[in-house]
């Protein structure tokens, strides 16, 4: 299973590419808005800190202007993937950019139907959103398990990037239901590494070191 960080954070990005657990990026509006910096000029410092996919979400709302957003971002890396709305006109966009050999991820996916709509338009990426679901009490990852089963069925090659990650179980779970991708918060990631008797542990090995250390 691939890990995207979901963050326009250059900083946050480099700590955890040391990790060596980054295999690609998801911005969207609110998290450039976030960090008040320009679209482009952050797509392109992550680019030179991630070795993967780095999506980038256009802002147009009509097909055309999606088209041009998304033939302008592809020229600031070859990295970039183009980050469309589910909607009419992001299918239209889907369609045209993916003719052209330009890597999509449709993303506020909320229904199977949808998933299959922009599978069918070429999408790359389809982004599923987990906690947004969750949020309204309905169940995220029920939607991963159909989306995974019906790509399945059918051989879609289209990748299953569970979106909208709210905390370390819904990564596990997506995992173990085959989502490809997960792309998660920073804060995910550092709460995934994390493990009481994995401080505990080293806590006690240093603690009978101390009793020894004189002896080295
Ligand atoms: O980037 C899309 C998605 O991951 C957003 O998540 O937490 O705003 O629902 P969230």
């Amino acid at each position: 299973m691939q890990f995207f960080l979901d963050t326009a954070n250059v900083e946050s990005i480099k700590k955890f590419v040391s990790w060596g657990v980054v295999d690609g990026v998801t911005t969207n509006p609110s998290l450039i808005a976030k960090e008040g910096v320009s679209l482009e000029k952050r797509i392109k410092e992550i680019a030179e800190v991630v070795d993967g996919p780095i999506s980038s979400e256009v802002i147009a709302t009509d097909a055309e202007g999606m088209i041009k957003e998304g033939r302008e971002y592809v020229k600031w890396h070859k990295n970039v993937y183009v980050k469309l709305p589910m909607t009419p006109a992001g299918l239209e966009a889907c369609k045209v950019l993916t003719s052209e050999g330009i890597k999509t991820n449709v993303t506020l996916v909320f229904s199977s139907s949808q998933a299959l709509l922009a599978a069918k338009a070429g999408a790359t990426l389809i982004s599923p959103f987990v906690g947004r679901l969750d949020d309204i009490s309905e169940d995220g990852m029920a939607l991963i398990a159909e989306i995974v089963e019906i790509f399945k069925n059918f051989d879609i090659q289209t990748k299953v990037l569970a979106a909208s990650i709210r905390h370390p179980r819904h990564v596990i779970d997506a995992a173990r239901l085959g989502a490809d991708i997960a792309t998660m918060p920073p804060e995910i990631l550092e709460k995934m590494v994390k493990h009481p008797l994995t401080d505990k542990g080293i806590a006690a090995f240093l603690a009978d070191w101390e009793k020894v250390k004189s002896l080295q």
